[in-house]
């Protein structure tokens, strides 16, 4: 197995973040489709993968592509995998995940089934078995149907790698791990730019940035499914990557992150998430109103989701929120402002049009980035 293709979904409108992210780390990429970004590698790359990817959701051993207008087509070319190349003959195997899309088979329970079972007629002929124990190592397998082209892999992250393993403590509707980071990296902020969330809850956007800042790989401190895969990869696999990761950090940069929010409670979570994610030190977190935002400093940067209003009651502050939000902004001289969030209105009482915005799919919910670019500092004189 030297030359592999592996598959890193993520959320949808963010594929081209991922797909810089996965030819920075030194690999090849293979497609970029909606919603996920498939490409070469080796072996070590499933660890590396997993270990370094900021904005993927989890990392799929590719196993097979075909096209399946039938159930029979489904059951023969599944058959024709070499599973036994993957899956050892205590190992576990089981289709977790089906999802079909403009497809003529589209039932996720019965491609389940029907792969399953084709999965079983291959590995019964050439372990030359009957029966399956599975009580070894998991292999949990994922189908996407496209327009009847299915597309096969297998899980190697195990928990999605949105669960970085630092946050043990949310607030009310945080911002995912994943897409926090894929944000941060759409906009031009770098360590030597300050940057503030305003309504920080739980600290995720400041807490992303100061592992970005401090070149923390996002994976170092969780485990993934594929360390128990004894026949695909060795721990010392799984070693030289994270020996990678802890060579590159750089946790003593100073820089400017804060992270603000009203609620006294939730910045309490938000220290300790910085603190298990070892940013504690680079993140200066304090109760405040948006009202009261203000920096000395020119040329920074917010990035943000306020509220969006889940509920009704929740709905009828937003005007004066975002309101106030907008007039904090424009008090801040020269800085730049990128917020996520569902609100139609948001820029309306923001009081200004967004320079860009990009629709960003939040699981179901429809959202929009909205940027709002201030000037570039001046470059420094030599
Ligand atoms: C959608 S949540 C942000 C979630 C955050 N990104 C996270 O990952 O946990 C919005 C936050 O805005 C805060 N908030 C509401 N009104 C505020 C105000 N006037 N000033 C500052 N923060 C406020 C809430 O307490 C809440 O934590």
């Amino acid at each position: 197995m030297n030359r592999i293709e592996l598959i890193a979904p993520c959320h949808f409108g963010l594929e081209a973040v991922l797909k810089r992210e996965i030819q920075d780390l030194g690999y090849e990429i293979s497609q970029v489709e909606d919603g996920r970004v498939t490409f070469y590698g080796d072996k070590a790359a499933i660890c590396r993968a997993n270990i370094f990817l900021r904005s993927a959701e989890r990392i799929l051993l590719k196993a097979g592509c075909f096209k399946a207008e039938t159930f029979d087509e489904l059951f023969e070319n599944t058959k024709v995998i070499p599973w036994e190349e993957y899956i050892p003959k205590d190992g576990k195997f089981w289709v977790a995940k089906a999802a079909s899309v403009k497809s003529k088979l589209f039932s996720p329970s019965d491609i389940q089934s029907i792969m399953k079972k084709a999965m079983v007629e291959r590995m019964k002929t050439h372990y030359h078995m009957k029966w399956f124990e599975e009580k070894g190592a998991s292999y949990p397998v994922r189908v996407f149907l496209m327009k009847d082209m299915v597309t096969v892999g297998i899980d190697t992250s195990g928990v999605s790698l949105h669960k970085r393993g630092y946050r043990q403590l949310a607030g009310k509707a945080p911002i995912t791990e994943t897409l926090a980071a894929a944000l941060i990296m759409l906009t031009p902020w770098n360590r030597d730019r300050v940057l503030v969330d305003p309504f920080c809850g739980s600290g995720t956007f400041p807490i992303e940035a100061a592992m970005m800042a401090a070149k923390i790989a996002p994976g170092m401190n969780r485990s993934f499914l594929a360390e128990e895969w004894g026949n695909v990869l060795s721990r010392q696999d799984w070693y030289h990557a994270v020996d990678e990761a802890n060579d590159l950090i750089e946790d003593d940069v100073e820089v400017d992150i804060q992270g603000y929010d009203i609620d006294a409670e939730v910045l309490k979570a938000a220290r300790q998430n910085a603190e298990e994610a070892g940013v504690g030190h680079m993140i200066h977190f304090q109760q405040r109103d948006v009202r009261d935002l203000r920096h000395p400093k020119k040329y920074g940067f917010i990035i943000t989701n306020p509220p969006y209003g889940e509920r009704l009651e929740e709905k009828a502050v937003l005007p004066q929120l975002y309101g106030d939000f907008g007039e904090a902004f424009r008090r801040l001289d020269s800085w730049s402002a990128y917020m996520i969030t569902s609100y139609e209105e948001a820029e309306r009482y923001f009081g200004r049009q967004a320079d860009k915005n990009r629709k960003i799919y939040n699981g179901m919910i429809k959202t929009y980035f909205y940027q709002f670019m201030g000037p570039r500092p001046p470059k420094p004189k030599k």
